[in-house]
């Protein structure tokens, strides 16, 4: 389908597909707001849902599902071992991938949870275009460490690179020497790169850092989590794709790959996981581990209704008109925004929109965590639920001291086929409202710090009443009931 055109202006993003279901919102008044945030030691993680009026966390199990899917759900085969459900969905990722082995897995950390017991030994290293928070700690878990080599320009915040996930093929070729390729336990390549802002890998690239690993004898490891919106950008931004379909596109990157592993809450658009593993051997090395961990190899923790909703979700993800519309809608945001002089991640991603909050709040210092602050903002001002992505996500440094991440990002997701135009231009104009009122928000501190993972649920408390005179400064401009 081609891009919708307009009589009388340029083109907005267009929902091609029209809403069944509803599930009603709830906008709490300001005043009510801030209490939430306070009760929920300022870790919108710790919200509930109810009081929530954008819910834009993140697009992990939350995309709308289609009415295909909820009818697949009706008919899945419940069985503990050998259920239909599950060989449909592994034909279909046969079919997508090239790749016949499957192990499922009820989530990606589960998935990543077995790919780190199978390969990682106490002084072993995995290189990566850049980690992911559950990817690392899994990683960590087992005495290991990650070598982070995306480019330089992908953690520039302001860029037209149009491939800012790309790994830096010179860095990698200098970091397996240094390491040695024996000690590398493998390679991973994040899809849509989630932490420096939903950002795509080029085919380009997959091929020439896969065939750098494969010289060495080192396991090439995609995380297709995010492989969708990659797909999109792969058609519209790579000049060699521009004539292959999705699926081309898609099989010309699982091609190079000895193991591809995605969570499903996310690529599939349902809730669930699955690692694909190309050579029998190394499949048979890692089956153990899936009743151990997870459930019998035919079901891997997962329902069989989703099983079922995964199988027609992967197709779904090869259809240009379904996987354009994330893109498209936080393409539409970014540019708003960054327009009126909001410092945004650019060129806009998949995932959501990233809002850069080292410039936008550059009077809080990374140590009291500027993008978590950030985030509670959005909430007192607007009932928005972003996520922190930057200090707060990392975790410290064996010494006790921060370690101070490379971007400090807000990330406003944008869940598929969930929100319309006019949800997306109410969190632009109330974010162009904080960015005016940016010199009221302050920093963070920590009451409560968990070891590992401690941005899911540490609680912390301002380190001023700045909260208070942020919401007061919103409801003398908006008025006692917004
Ligand atoms: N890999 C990537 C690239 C992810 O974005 C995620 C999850 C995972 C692995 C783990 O998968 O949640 O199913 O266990 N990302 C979610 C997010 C949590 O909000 O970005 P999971």
């Amino acid at each position: 389908m081609p891009a919708i055109k307009f009589y009388d202006h340029e083109p907005i993003p267009m929902e091609m597909h029209k809403v069944k279901i509803v599930q009603q919102l709830n906008l709490l008044p300001a005043e009510q707001r801030l209490q939430k945030m306070k009760d929920a030691g300022f870790n919108t993680f710790q919200l509930h849902n109810g009081d929530i009026f954008m819910d834009m966390l993140t697009d992990s199990g939350v995309n709308a599902m289609s009415d295909n899917q909820l009818a697949a759900m009706m008919t899945p085969d419940d069985a503990y071992a050998g259920s239909e459900s599950f060989y449909r969905m592994v034909d279909k990722l046969e079919e997508i991938f090239g790749i016949k082995y499957c192990l499922p897995a009820h989530q990606g950390r589960a998935c990543e949870n077995i790919l780190a017991e199978r390969f990682v030994k106490p002084g072993n290293c995995v290189i990566m275009n850049y980690h992911f928070t559950t990817t690392k700690a899994h990683i960590t878990r087992l005495g290991g460490h990650v070598e982070e080599l995306v480019k330089d320009e992908g953690l520039e915040a302001v860029s037209d690179l149009p491939f800012k996930g790309d790994i830096d093929l010179d860095k990698l070729e200098a970091c397996i020497a240094k390491e040695g390729a024996e000690n590398v336990a493998f390679m991973r390549l994040e899809a849509g790169t989630n932490l420096i802002g939903g950002q795509p890998v080029s085919v380009q690239n997959f091929k020439d850092a896969c065939a750098i690993a494969r010289k060495h004898g080192i396991i090439s490891v995609m995380d297709a989590s995010l492989l969708q919106d990659n797909l999109y950008f792969n058609k519209i931004r790579e000049e060699a794709c521009k004539d292959m379909t999705i699926r081309e596109i898609t099989r010309e990157i699982a091609d190079q790959f000895d193991i591809i592993y995605f969570s499903a809450r996310k690529f599939g658009f349902a809730r669930g996981g699955a690692i694909l593993v190309r050579d029998e051997a190394l499949f048979h090395s890692m089956e153990d581990l899936v009743p151990m961990f997870e459930g019998f190899l035919t079901y891997g923790g997962m329902s069989v209704r989703e099983i079922e909703a995964m199988t027609v979700g992967f197709d779904e993800s090869m259809d240009m008109d379904i996987i354009s519309q994330g893109p498209q809608f936080i393409k539409y945001c970014v540019d708003q925004l960054a327009d009126y002089g909001v410092p945004m991640i650019t060129p806009g991603g998949g995932l959501g929109a990233h809002v850069n909050a080292s410039e936008f709040v550059s009077h809080i210092s990374q140590e009291e965590y500027p993008a978590g602050a950030l985030t509670c903002a959005f909430y007192i001002c607007g009932g928005i639920r972003g996520m922190e992505r930057g200090t707060l996500s990392e975790e410290r440094n064996p010494d006790g001291s921060e370690r101070l991440a490379s971007m400090e990002l807000v990330r406003l997701a944008l869940p598929r086929r969930v929100f319309t135009l006019s949800q997306v231009e109410y969190v632009i104009d109330r974010v162009k409202w904080l960015y005016d009122h940016r010199d009221l928000v302050g920093g963070l501190k920590f009451v409560h710090e968990p070891k590992t993972l401690r941005f899911f649920t540490g609680r912390l408390e301002p380190t001023s009443d700045w909260p208070e005179k942020l919401a007061a400064a919103f409801i003398a401009d908006f008025g006692e009931d917004q």
